[in-house]
């Protein structure tokens, strides 16, 4: 392969679309975020890097929960608006029907059909980013897109996030922990 050096700079392949809720001063704000995976299995932890002025920060750290809701690709214009406007200027409290789970204070954005309830694990930081990594106490999950009890990314129909374009979900192209098993011999 001709490779060439193309700079550094914070490059993922591809990234989910996940939408950070949490309530600011009593009230929930919601923003759009594509840089969010998983930290830990045991116990189950996930983790997103957000800019240190975004409002939903100030929430997150005033209540030390907040929540990772994943949208569907029905939700995309309600995503992406909640990634254009900032709380700070614009009440985007309604963008979503909110209900609460187990930790109280960790807003669930209803319509999106995955909702993970975090509670702050802790927060590393690093430049004009901090990563938050929250412990997941429950999962809330739409019944019609589970699959033998858990969420089927066939039904959930989540949003890709990549060159600043969001995508759908390709098709399967081989099993995980299976396909490798073909690998030959040299
Ligand atoms: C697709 C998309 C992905 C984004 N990913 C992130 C991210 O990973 N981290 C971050 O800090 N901001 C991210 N943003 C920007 C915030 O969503 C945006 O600044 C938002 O207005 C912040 O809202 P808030 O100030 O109400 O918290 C993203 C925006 C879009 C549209």
């Amino acid at each position: 392969m001709a490779k060439v050096t193309v700079g550094p700079m914070p490059y993922m392949n591809v990234m989910p679309t996940v939408i950070v809720g949490a309530n600011v001063k009593g009230k929930p704000n919601y923003m759009a975020v594509a840089w969010a995976t998983v930290a830990c299995m045991a116990p189950p932890m996930v983790c997103v890097a957000l800019n240190k002025e975004r409002y939903t920060v100030q929430g997150i750290e005033e209540n030390r929960t907040f929540s990772v809701n994943i949208p569907s690709a029905a939700q995309v214009v309600e995503a992406d608006h909640c990634g254009l406007v900032s709380g700070k200027k614009t009440d985007k409290s309604k963008v979503f029907s909110t209900r609460y789970g187990k930790l109280k204070t960790a807003p669930l954005a209803d319509e999106c059909p995955v909702n993970i309830e975090c509670k702050l694990f802790t927060a590393v930081d690093c430049g004009s980013h901090r990563l938050y990594i929250g412990e997941v106490a429950e999962i809330h999950a739409e019944k019609s897109c589970l699959t033998d009890g858990k969420p089927d990314i066939a039904k959930v129909q989540p949003i890709v996030y990549a060159q600043a374009t969001y995508y759908g979900v390709g098709k399967e192209i081989a099993k995980a922990f299976s396909a490798g098993k073909k690998y030959p011999e040299k």
